[in-house]
């Protein structure tokens, strides 16, 4: 089967976004990939991060994973932390990355300007680190949003220089696009995505909020003054009516051509109370198994330890290629 490695940062509650933008594709991807799911809590800490919050949210996300029908028996879940090889690897990809290659990648860019009191080095190197996640288990296919396509661009140079230099080490791995791609928007601006570290609560849907919360957040949706308005999908001139449309095509698995035609004539506030019904369904049962798993730390403590324990048997055969390519003497 070939290789899939994907993970979420707890840097926050993970959002709709996360939802159907990962979480329901890491699912679908169980059964024909062989799937490696962590936590990113290595990369979380490039912003900073209260430490308590960091904890839970770690702990909340693994709850949440297995929530959302990751399965423990078929795909290796756990925390990138528990697998020191990661850094380890890392730090040897620094070294065959250039200061040039990651001047040039946006999003260190876009945070750098956002946390312009905390451009430590670790975000800057950030891309490294995920070209290391990746390289470790000779991962064939990378689930990557938009946002994440030049990162993954990296780690095939890094990876094809590394090969060219030491011979066949790594696989290059290749991008994996859903087959339906979801990229969900901030309700409050929906020129930029939904972020689950976003500062204004009101951009995004946490996978464990109250019911009653979600319906307000929906209500409070900018969308626009279209006159008459019209249910539409027209991400230029209409992106918050067409981000309501995806959420509720992704959510209920209809066409967006279909929900135009079921909403031909409706008013956004109809459309609005849809949405937020149909995501409030969809998570119910998530919610209520998140709550038992949360609570059950021994559960979840296995589950890390046998999913780093898969991970490291894995990580620890490429580490040691690696370690004896560049030369390094053998312990
Ligand atoms: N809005 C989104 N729509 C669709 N997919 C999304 N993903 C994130 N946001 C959306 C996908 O979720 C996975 C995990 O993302 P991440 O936690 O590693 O980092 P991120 O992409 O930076 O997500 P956030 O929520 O925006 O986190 P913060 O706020 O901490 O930066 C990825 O597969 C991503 O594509």
């Amino acid at each position: 089967k070939p290789i899939v490695l994907s993970g979420a940062q707890p840097s926050g509650q993970l959002t709709i976004g996360n939802y159907l933008g990962a979480l329901r594709q890491w699912d679908l991807m169980q059964d024909a990939y062989d799937c490696l799911y962590c936590i990113v809590d290595l990369h979380a800490i490039t912003v900073r991060q209260d430490p308590a919050a960091l904890h839970s949210a770690s702990l909340d996300s693994l709850a949440l994973y297995l929530a959302c029908g990751i399965d423990p028996k078929r795909s290796a879940i756990f925390m990138q932390s528990h697998v020191p090889e990661h850094s380890q690897l890392a730090w040897v990809l620094n070294c065959y990355t250039q200061f040039g290659e990651l001047s040039r990648m946006t999003q260190f860019k876009d945070k750098s300007e956002r946390h312009n009191n905390n451009v430590n080095a670790g975000l800057f190197t950030y891309p490294v680190l995920m070209a290391a996640d990746i390289l470790l288990y000779q991962a064939n296919q990378i689930p990557v949003g938009h946002d994440q396509k030049q990162h993954l661009e990296l780690a095939r140079d890094v990876a094809t220089r590394f090969n060219s230099a030491h011979g066949q080490i790594f696989t290059v791995p290749e991008p994996y696009i859903p087959p339906v791609a979801a990229r969900v928007m901030s309700l409050q601006d929906p020129t930029k995505k939904m972020s689950k570290s976003d500062d204004n609560p009101w951009n995004f849907v946490g996978l464990l909020e109250d019911p009653k919360m979600i319906s307000k957040k929906f209500k409070k949706a900018i969308t626009d003054s279209e006159d008459p308005p019209r249910v539409r999908f027209d991400i230029d001139a209409k992106p918050g009516v067409a981000n309501l449309l995806s959420i509720l095509s992704g959510v209920t698995g209809k066409t967006v051509a279909a929900l135009e035609a079921e909403y031909e004539g409706k008013m956004y506030g109809h459309l609005k109370g849809d949405v937020a019904d149909a995501v409030i369904s969809l998570l119910e049962p998530v919610q209520k198994s998140f709550t038992e798993l949360r609570a059950d730390l021994p559960t979840l403590q296995s589950v890390m330890r046998t999913g780093a324990e898969k991970a490291r048997s894995r990580a620890a055969i490429t580490l040691a290629k690696v370690n004896d390519a560049v030369g390094f003497v053998a312990p």
